[in-house]
């Protein structure tokens, strides 16, 4: 009874971290998963940083900044307009010298072609199709800019028994053909490892020209 017990207690746990996973909420969101998703995504976002290689004065956009650790970075290397969006309102409010946007990924409050780079580190987990999503990122870039996508492949996400709760196992597979469905083509790919996340990977587009 009492392993159930324990096995019961340690399944809602699972489900009540995915879902601050999926959109941080509440004082727990703002004061414990915020900071928290930083420190978990260290290397995903080193990973990102190396992959999108980001030059002085472009005009850059984070969907779904989460703790803001990568948004930070990236404000240090003097972007002409660095933009962060995210769905939660438990996640930081005030990066500097980034405009912070509550929104969601698949309605992007911008103009066509307004980035030069759009990056997204453990975000497409949480889209239900990616097809809608990478057209809106792929409306907002330039002819010619970049995407960058970190994630956990399904064989990594499985080994978290809160996948179950909500994850969509999107394969490379499936990112690399939802992209190339909005002209976005695969130019480079990277993988990482670790703990927690043992294995994650990085995919960089870029648009064509039409
Ligand atoms: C697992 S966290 C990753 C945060 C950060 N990118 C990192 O790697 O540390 C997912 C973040 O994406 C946001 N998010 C999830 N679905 C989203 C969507 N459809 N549009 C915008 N933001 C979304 C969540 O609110 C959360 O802050």
């Amino acid at each position: 009874m009492r392993v159930d017990g324990e096995g019961r207690g340690l399944s809602l746990f699972a489900r009540y971290l995915a879902r601050q996973f999926a959109e941080p909420s509440g004082l727990i969101g703002r004061l414990v998963i915020a900071p928290w998703l930083n420190r978990i995504g260290r290397r995903l976002n080193a990973l990102a940083l190396k992959l999108l290689a980001p030059q002085p004065g472009e005009r850059s956009l984070e969907v779904g900044y989460g703790g803001g650790g990568l948004l930070r970075r990236l404000a240090r290397l003097r972007p002409a307009r660095l933009v962060g969006v995210d769905v939660s309102a438990a996640v930081p409010r005030q990066i500097a010298g980034a405009e912070l946007v509550r929104a969601e990924a698949a309605a992007l409050p911008f103009a066509d072609r307004s980035f030069d780079a759009v990056v997204s580190v453990s975000v497409l987990h949480f889209w239900l199709r990616l097809e809608p999503v990478l057209a809106e990122f792929g409306r907002v870039l330039r002819a010619g800019g970049r995407l960058v996508l970190v994630f956990e492949p399904p064989e990594a996400l499985r080994r978290w028994a809160g996948h179950r709760h909500g994850f969509q196992l999107w394969s490379e597979a499936d990112v690399v053909a939802a992209a190339a469905a909005s002209g976005l083509a695969l130019e480079e790919r990277r993988q990482g490892s670790g703990r927690k996340p043992d294995f994650f990977v990085g995919l960089r587009f870029r648009k064509g020209a039409g």
